[in-house]
């Protein structure tokens, strides 16, 4: 394997580079063998050609791309982020080429997965921004990507990164309150700037998942309702300091059915189609993001579908196209790799005690997710089933309940689907450092974050002086 900065050496990682998890045997289906479907394909990350974008087995080892994951705990330590590039560029190729011929931008959600070398990789792919603080602006720009192409989502703008963003030029401030759209004109007036605008609709459909992320219900925090959003219109085509762009919707997250699309949709452009009426004329719509993926055995929408829902509701139209998927970009594309640390019982219940923990993949703890959880060495002898657990003071502090697995202490396990809503989300609870974060390149394996170090952990803090203290 090669590393960043080293000379390209044989490549230890080497082997075949096709088949799945399922099929080690490396052959592409022949035609008269059923193609694995849609949501199988996602799973394991294989191209609908039959080739491997990101994740695979290679002599009985999972590896990403050609690197071994052996060899990179090995190298950069457990728990750490490993994230195939193969696979984040034919996720974001995927979707991009589905709207070909139509005037679209795919304004990643970084919120998903803001690390700085993912989003180099997609601004480089022609993507754009869905950012919701000035954090996220902050890190677009340090990334290289261009604000031109970024919108700005959330209920909650401060003043302080409506100036930021304006400055920086972004494409379009999604509006989500009445109060919001006073606020950003009075912003942009003292700046002498126009600030460009969506409202963010909120169409009252229920998406159908995880209730933490619902976003397009009536009772939801999120954008306005759509009975009031035509009046907000007009209001906001009276204000000097604001230019009316566009519409946006966002109905929620790991969404994986179409029906709730069509329906919101179609009642944001009938919206549209409204306030021509009153000389509003709009030059974007914006679809927002929520596309699901596959944890288990849920069945994603597939994106041609997607698109061809999209390209017959837009027949007739010529609004530029906006979308702001997340997860579906990244979540394939990683796995968090940790090392078992201790076996042990209690009662009948077995657990592997391993390295990573709720302060690293926090999305078991808080939505009851199912993650994969995958040997790097399967075995199949001695099989039992394992709670797997971190070492975080909280019985709430699990990665996966009830696996088949064979494990010993010192066997390295990937959590698949962690690309995106994983690392993002993680913290320092019980003073722990966050992991690394590695991205693979066929052989090549670049560290794009280092693991924390305890000095780090207590850079911003001060001691009380003596006096205080006690
Ligand atoms: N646009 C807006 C305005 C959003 O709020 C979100 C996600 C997205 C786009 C992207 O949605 P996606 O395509 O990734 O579904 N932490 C949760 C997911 C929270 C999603 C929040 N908003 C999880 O781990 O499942």
């Amino acid at each position: 394997m090669r590393h960043q900065g080293s000379a390209a050496t044989a490549a230890e990682g080497a082997g075949r580079t096709v088949g799945s998890d399922d099929d080690e045997s490396g052959d592409a289906a022949p035609d008269d063998v059923a193609r694995p479907s849609a949501a199988e394909l996602d799973r394991y990350a294989v191209t609908p050609a039959g080739s491997v974008r990101g994740f695979h087995y290679v002599d009985g080892e999972l590896h990403a791309e050609r690197a071994a994951l052996s060899a990179i705990a090995q190298r950069f330590g457990t728990p750490c982020y490993v994230y195939s590039r193969a696979a984040l560029v034919g996720a974001f190729r995927e979707f991009d080429a589905a709207f070909a011929g139509l005037p679209h931008l795919v304004c990643y959600a970084m919120k998903a997965n803001p690390s700085l070398a993912i989003l180099d990789l997609f601004a480089s792919l022609g993507s754009g921004f869905d950012i919701v603080s000035g954090g996220e602006l902050a890190r677009v720009q340090a990334a290289g990507g261009d604000p031109r192409n970024v919108v700005f989502s959330g209920v909650g703008k401060s003043d302080a990164e409506m100036e930021a963003a304006l400055a920086a030029g972004v494409l379009c401030f999604n509006v989500e309150s009445p109060a919001e759209l006073d606020h950003l004109a009075a912003v942009a007036a003292r700046m002498s700037v126009r600030a460009p605008i969506s409202f963010r609709v909120n169409p009252d459909v229920d998406p159908r998942t995880h209730p933490y992320i619902a976003t397009g219900l009536r009772e939801s925090k999120f954008g306005v309702g759509i009975d009031c959003a035509h009046a907000l219109y007009r209001r906001a085509a009276a204000m000097p300091s604001i230019e009316i762009r566009g519409i946006d919707m966002h109905i929620g997250s790991q969404i994986t059915e179409l029906a709730p699309y069509r329906e919101a949709a179609a009642k944001m452009l009938s919206l549209v189609d409204a306030l021509v009426g009153d000389g509003i004329v709009l030059s974007h719509v914006d679809f927002g993001g929520g596309l699901g993926t596959r944890y288990r055995d849920e069945a994603p929408v597939a994106i041609a579908d997607y698109a061809a829902m999209v390209r017959e509701l837009m027949r007739g139209r010529n609004e530029r196209l906006l979308f702001e998927p997340g997860r579906r970009l990244v979540a394939d594309a990683g796995v968090l790799l940790t090392r078992v640390r201790v076996v042990k019982a209690a009662g009948e219940r077995r657990f592997a005690v391993v390295d990573a923990a709720m302060n690293d993949l926090l999305r078991p703890a808080l939505y009851g997710a199912w993650h994969a959880v995958d040997a790097v060495h399967p075995r199949t002898e001695g099989a039992a089933r394992y709670d797997i657990v971190g070492p975080v003071c909280e019985s709430g502090d699990f990665l996966a309940h009830d696996r088949m697995l064979a494990l010993a202490e010192g066997d390295l396990l990937a959590v698949r689907s962690a690309g995106a809503y994983a690392m993002a989300m993680s913290s320092n609870y019980n003073a722990r450092p966050r992991a690394s974060e590695v991205l693979v390149d066929d052989d090549v394996t670049h560290l794009i974050r280092r693991r924390e170090t305890f000095a780090e952990l207590i850079a911003q803090e001060t001691r009380l002086p003596p006096q205080s203290a006690r």
